[in-house]
C-alpha cells in the first residue's frame, strides 16, 4: 500500500504543484544540512497555502520550523504586509530556515524565533488568522491552548501528525501518542472550538491532521 500512496502523491504532485524555486532550494538546503526529512510533503504544503489563501490570512503562527518548508508554503499566501512568526528550538534548524526563507524572498514577511515553544509562546503577540502546530507532539495540548488564546475569533488551527500510523488507538506510553490523546480530550472539552480530523496517506505514510475553527462569537 505504501508504495501506491507514494506513487499517487507523485502523480498528483507532478500535475498540480508548480516549480517553486524557493521550496526546491529549501528542501535541498535542509537535506545538505542533515536535517531530518520530516517536513510536510509538497501536496500538504500546498494545502496549507490554499487554506491560508482561502481565509485571506494576514497573520500566521507556526510552532516547529525545521528547515522552513511549511513556513515558506504558508508565507507564499501572505500579502506584502502579512506576517508569519515561526518558533524553532534547534538553532541549527532555525539558521537553515532563515537562509531558505531569505532565498525564497520572504525575509520581510517571516520571522524565525529560536527557543522552546513553551517559553516563547507567552511572549508572542496575536491575534493570528492561522496557526500550524508541528513541533514536539507531547506538548500539543499546551500548544493548542496557546493557539486558541492567540487566535482571532474565526481563526483556524491545524495540528499535524495526530494519527501517526494509528498510534492514537494504542495505549502505548509513547509520549507523542499520549500527546495526541490528551489533545483530543482537551479539544472535546473545549467549547471555544469546533474541530475535525482528516486522515491522510501519501509519501509520508499514514497519518492525519486536526483542523479546528475558533468560534467567531467569542
Ligand atoms: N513544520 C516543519 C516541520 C517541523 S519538524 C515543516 O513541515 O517544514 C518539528 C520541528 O520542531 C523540529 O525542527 C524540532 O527541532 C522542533 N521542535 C521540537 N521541540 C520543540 C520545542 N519544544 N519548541 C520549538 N520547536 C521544537
Ligand atoms: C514525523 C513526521 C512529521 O510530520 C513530524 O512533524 C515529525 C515526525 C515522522 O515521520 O517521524
Ligand atoms: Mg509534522
Amino acid at each position: 500500500m505504501e508504495s501506491t500512496w507514494k506513487a499517487v502523491d507523485e502523480y498528483v504532485a507532478t500535475r498540480l504543484l508548480g516549480e517553486d524555486r524557493g521550496l526546491i532550494e529549501a528542501k535541498r538546503r535542509a537535506g545538505a544540512a542533515g536535517l531530518p526529512s520530516i517536513a510536510v510533503s509538497g501536496l500538504q504544503g500546498k494545502q496549507l497555502y490554499l487554506l491560508a489563501r482561502s481565509i485571506g490570512a494576514k497573520r500566521i503562527l507556526e510552532v516547529g520550523t525545521l528547515g522552513g518548508y511549511s513556513a515558506i508554503c504558508m508565507a507564499r499566501a501572505l500579502p506584502e504586509d502579512g506576517r508569519l512568526i515561526t518558533i524553532e528550538l534547534d538553532p541549527r534548524h532555525a539558521r537553515v530556515a532563515t537562509e531558505s526563507v531569505a532565498a525564497a524572498g520572504l525575509n520581510g514577511r517571516v520571522e524565525v524565533r529560536v527557543g522552546r515553544a513553551l517559553d516563547l509562546l507567552p511572549e508572542v503577540e496575536g491575534p493570528f488568522d492561522l496557526t500550524f502546530i508541528d513541533a514536539d507532539k507531547s506538548n500539543n495540548p499546551a500548544y493548542f491552548e496557546h493557539a486558541v488564546r492567540l487566535s482571532r475569533p474565526g481563526g483556524v488551527i491545524v495540528v499535524d501528525n495526530v494519527v501517526r500510523n494509528r498510534t492514537i488507538l494504542s495505549d502505548s506510553p509513547d509520549s507523542s501518542a499520549e500527546g495526541a490523546r490528551r489533545l483530543f480530550e482537551a479539544v472535546q472539552r473545549d467549547a471555544r472550538v469546533e474541530a475535525t480530523v482528516v486522515q491522510t496517506v501519501g509519501e509520508k505514510g499514514y497519518d492525519g491532521y486536526l483542523m479546528a475553527w475558533v468560534l467567531a462569537g467569542l
